[in-house]
């Protein structure tokens, strides 16, 4: 079903110095509905997610538990960010873990050419570096700290002290890049327009060389001229988006699958629209397809952290109200591209009203008036109305609104097309009354064949247009979408709902008249608020 049309798309791997949080769900989810929109869409799709398993920060989580680093992260991988993947859904491709032979071996192939190629020199660095970033801090992002670290120099983001590191390190040529890095934001490779000005900005106030490895400790990947050093972690985890497709080992892969779509959180676009594409460019490769830097989940006004202890786990969402409605409710209520405020009043008042109340029953009463009035089989459609026709338009155009949305990686305002489709498929049966149509009426006996067959109009509409809506809405909801289109008998007719062409959804008249409904349990069952 693949056209050729590659789509190569990727989350940040994760540290794995701890268990995965509501946001590292959020662009997880983020990525996995645009990846299956585009494999549903037939373009040969491939999404990596993965965990970044190198540097100081896991080094003390591991000491912290009396184990070894390489203990610790195997145990967080296996115990809770695989099963996030699961919980929520996922469908990735591939999961890359840096500290596996494919990767390290890779990075050094990489390192090697910069080397070779002349980017890399050795130099003496003097610089505050912070552990929560992995990062040495430039003077933006510094600040004084207050309280129990008045008169320290603390992290902007993390608000924890900064660390004076002095050491000799290898340097990448980072600063002979500006030029062409700024020819490259003329493109639209930094997406939204607000990251764009951000990394437009930095990289007009001038590019410092940057420190590329480390001496003091070795949980990283070594310096392949120079063991005394491992690779700096950042660049070790940039890497894994050319080293899991194939870079240094396998070339015809490589070639099929690059350049990919980085889906990112602004905490992290710098890296990805400075130094990657920066890398890339000196090692003679392609960069990437593009950067797209969403906004941060924030919790009671502040970016939500483990480290600052607001920290929610999505396992406590999706037990209460299902993976779906996690899904949902973060992909359609935060604008992607921009910060969202996260409540549990919110999201109890978005799963009734849009899920249990527009999208669930649209579907529940749909089902349940085939089957009460036709035997459960979807009814021929007689001659449509302008009402009818309406509906039709409607379809399409949501359909084509939505992948238009898919392409600009606007989740959120394809899921916005797509339920006007809810919005009027509701208020298109409260308009033609059903269950009136559906009456006898013994004084006008000639009028009933009539009615009827309006009857079986109206029904096919509903089922039609929601045959249409698991297409559209699978992406983002594929557990709901599944229970809907078995209900509809459509897995019978049609086949799997995951190899229904997404960009077709909006025709019209593909549900076929004579197709078995079936009983189905309320999709977004009402949860009793605590
Ligand atoms: O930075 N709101 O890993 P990380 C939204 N290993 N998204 C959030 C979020 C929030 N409050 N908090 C985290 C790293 N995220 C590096 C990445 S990539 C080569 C290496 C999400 O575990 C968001 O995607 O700190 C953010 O960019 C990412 O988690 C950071 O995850
Ligand atoms: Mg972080």
């Amino acid at each position: 079903m693949t056209s050729g049309r590659s789509f190569y798309i990727t989350t940040p791997i994760y540290y794995p110095s701890d268990v995965p949080h509501i946001g590292h769900g959020y662009t997880t989810v983020a990525v996995d509905a645009l990846a299956r929109w585009h494999r549903q869409a037939g373009d040969d799709t491939w999404m990596l997610t993965g965990t970044d398993e190198h540097g100081q920060k896991m080094l003390r989580a591991a000491a912290a538990n009396g184990v070894t680093p390489q203990e610790w992260v195997d145990k967080l991988v296996s115990e809770a960010w695989f099963p996030l993947l699961k919980d929520l859904d996922v469908a990735n491709d591939d999961f890359i873990r840096t500290t596996q032979e494919r990767h390290e071996r890779s990075v050094q192939v990489f390192f090697q050419a910069l080397y070779d190629r002349g980017y890399i020199y050795a130099g003496e660095y003097e610089a505050l570096y912070c552990v929560g970033c992995e990062e040495f801090k430039p003077d933006s992002e510094i600040v004084d700290g207050t309280g129990p670290f008045e008169g320290l120099k603390v992290c902007a983001i993390h608000s924890k002290p900064l660390e004076l590191l002095q050491e000799k390190n290898y340097f990448f040529k980072l600063s002979e890049f500006q030029d062409r890095l700024l020819a490259l934001y003329d493109t639209g490779f930094v997406q939204p327009e607000s990251a764009r000005n951000e990394v437009v900005s930095f990289v007009k106030h001038g590019l410092k060389d940057l420190s590329v490895s480390r001496s003091t400790f070795d949980w990283g990947i070594r310096v392949p001229w120079d063991e005394s050093h491992v690779i700096y972690v950042w660049i070790d985890a940039l890497l894994n988006y050319v080293t899991a497709i194939g870079y240094g080992s396998d070339e015809a892969e490589f070639e099929r699958r690059w350049p990919a779509h980085h889906v990112v959180g602004k905490d992290i676009l710098r890296f990805h629209a400075v130094i990657w594409p920066a890398m890339l460019m000196a090692a003679g490769l392609e960069v990437p397809a593009g950067v797209f830097a969403h906004g941060w989940l924030l919790v009671g006004g502040e970016k939500m952290s483990k480290s600052k202890l607001t920290g929610i786990a999505p396992s406590e969402i999706i037990d209460v109200f299902g993976s779906d409605a996690y899904r949902f409710y973060f992909l359609s209520a935060i604008p992607f591209g921009h910060d969202g405020s996260f409540s549990w009043e919110d999201l109890a008042a978005r799963y009734h009203a849009e899920l249990a109340n527009g999208f669930g029953n649209l579907a529940s009463r749909t089902t349940a008036m085939i089957e009460r009035y036709f035997e459960g089989i979807v009814p021929v459609p007689g001659e449509y109305t302008d009402a009818d026709r309406e509906i039709q338009q409607l379809v399409a155009g949501a359909a084509a609104k939505a992948d238009a949305a898919i392409d600009r990686f606007r989740i959120d305002e394809a899921i916005d097309a797509i339920w006007t489709i809810v919005d009027e498929l509701n208020g298109y049966i409260t308009d033609n009354e059903p269950w009136v149509l559906a009456k006898r009426r013994p004084e006008r006996a000639e009028g009933d064949d009539a009615q009827r067959a309006r009857l079986g109009t109206v029904l096919y509409t509903c089922a039609e247009g929601l045959r249409a809506l698991a297409v559209l809405l699978s992406p983002v909801m594929p557990v709901s979408t599944e229970k809907l289109w078995v209900a509809l008998g459509a897995a019978e007719s049609l086949g799997r709902l995951q190899d229904q062409p997404i960009r077709e959804a909006g025709a019209w008249g593909v549900l076929k008249p004579g197709t078995s409904v079936n009983g189905l349990a309320p999709l977004f069952p009402r949860v009793e608020q605590a």
